[in-house]
C-alpha cells in the first residue's frame, strides 16, 4: 500500500529538475502522475517512470497560457475522473541587476512564477471543489521570502507572490477540503542551479557546488528527490490538517546570523 495510491497528480515543470524528481517520488507512493511541461523532453521523462513500474502520462503544456492549461487539465479530469493533487513547480530565473532590467525580462518571469501558478490553480480548482478534496503544493523558495541575493530583484517578488497566494487560497480552500501549502527551497541540485555554477565558475562548476555546499549546515545540495519527500507528505492523509504554511527545506542554509565572521 503506497500512501498515494489510486490519486491522480498533476507536476508542473516535470521534464527535469525538482519537478522531474518530485514526480518520480509520488508515482513511487502509488500515484498516477501527469508530468506537465512545455519541454518536448517530457514526454522521455513520462516513459522513464514507466520503465519503472508506476502509472504516468505526459502533456506538452506552456503553463504561462491560460488556454493551454485549461485544455490539458479538461484532459486530465476527463480521463482519470478527477484531479487530487496538483504539483505547481514550474518556474524560471534570470540573474539580472535591477537596473539592467527590461519589460521583457519582467514579464517573462512574471509569466511563468506568478500567472503559470495561478493559471494552474485555476484550472484545478473547480475539479477539487467539485470533490471536495484536493492537495495544491506550490513552489515558492527560500529566496524572496528568507534571504536574498543580487540580480534576484524579479524572482523574489514572484516567490514571496507564490507565498502570499498560497495563504490566501488555503483560507478559502479550507472549508471544501483542499489544503494549499508552499515549499521554500534552498539550494538544490538540478540543471538550473548546475548552470548558474557553471556560468559563475566555467573552468571547474564541480568546485563552485562544492563551495556553496560549504555554506550549508548539512554540508551538500538538496536532492530532487528530497523535494519529492516533502510535496509527498504534504499531498499525503498524513498532512490532512497542515493548509497555508510554508515548509523550508534548505539543509540549514538561511539559519547563519553572521556566517561566524566575529569568531573567524
Ligand atoms: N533549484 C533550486 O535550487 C531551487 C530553489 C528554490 C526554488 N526553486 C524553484 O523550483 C522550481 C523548479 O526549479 P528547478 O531548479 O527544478 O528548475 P529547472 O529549470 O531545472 O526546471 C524547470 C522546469 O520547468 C519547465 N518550464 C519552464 N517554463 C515553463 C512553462 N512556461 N510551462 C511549462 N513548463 C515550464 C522547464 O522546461 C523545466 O523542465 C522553480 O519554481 C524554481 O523557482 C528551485
Amino acid at each position: 500500500m503506497g500512501k498515494l495510491d489510486n490519486r491522480i497528480a498533476i507536476v508542473t515543470g516535470a521534464a527535469q529538475g525538482i519537478g522531474n524528481g518530485s514526480a518520480k517520488v509520488l508515482a513511487k507512493h502509488g500515484a498516477t502522475v501527469i508530468l506537465m511541461d512545455f519541454a518536448e523532453s517530457v514526454e522521455a521523462a513520462a516513459e522513464e517512470i514507466r520503465g519503472m513500474g508506476y502509472q504516468a502520462a505526459a502533456k506538452r503544456v506552456d503553463v504561462s497560457n491560460l488556454e493551454d492549461v485549461q485544455r490539458a487539465v479538461d484532459e486530465v479530469a476527463a480521463e482519470y475522473g478527477r484531479i487530487d493533487i496538483l504539483f505547481n513547480n514550474a518556474g524560471v530565473n534570470r540573474r539580472v541587476r535591477f537596473e539592467e532590467l527590461d519589460t521583457k525580462t519582467r514579464d517573462f518571469i512574471f509569466g511563468v512564477n506568478i500567472i503559470g501558478v495561478w493559471n494552474m490553480a485555476r484550472a484545478v480548482y473547480p475539479y477539487m471543489l467539485k470533490a471536495k478534496y484536493g492537495r495544491i503544493i506550490n513552489t515558492s523558495s527560500v529566496t524572496g521570502v528568507k534571504v536574498v541575493d543580487e540580480g534576484q530583484t524579479t524572482y523574489s517578488m514572484t516567490k514571496g507572490a507564490v507565498l502570499s497566494f498560497t495563504k490566501a487560497l488555503a483560507y478559502e480552500a479550507g472549508p471544501y477540503g483542499i489544503t494549499v501549502n508552499a515549499v521554500l527551497p534552498g539550494w538544490v541540485r538540478t540543471p538550473k542551479v548546475e548552470q548558474v555554477a557553471a556560468d559563475s565558475r566555467p573552468e571547474d562548476p564541480e568546485s563552485a557546488l562544492r563551495d556553496m555546499a560549504g555554506f550549508i549546515p548539512l554540508k551538500r545540495l538538496c536532492d530532487i528527490e528530497e523535494i519529492g519527500d516533502l510535496v509527498a507528505f504534504l499531498a499525503s492523509d498524513e498532512a490532512k490538517y497542515i493548509t497555508g504554511t510554508e515548509m523550508v527545506i534548505d539543509g540549514g542554509s538561511t539559519l547563519p546570523e553572521t556566517f561566524d565572521i566575529l569568531h573567524a
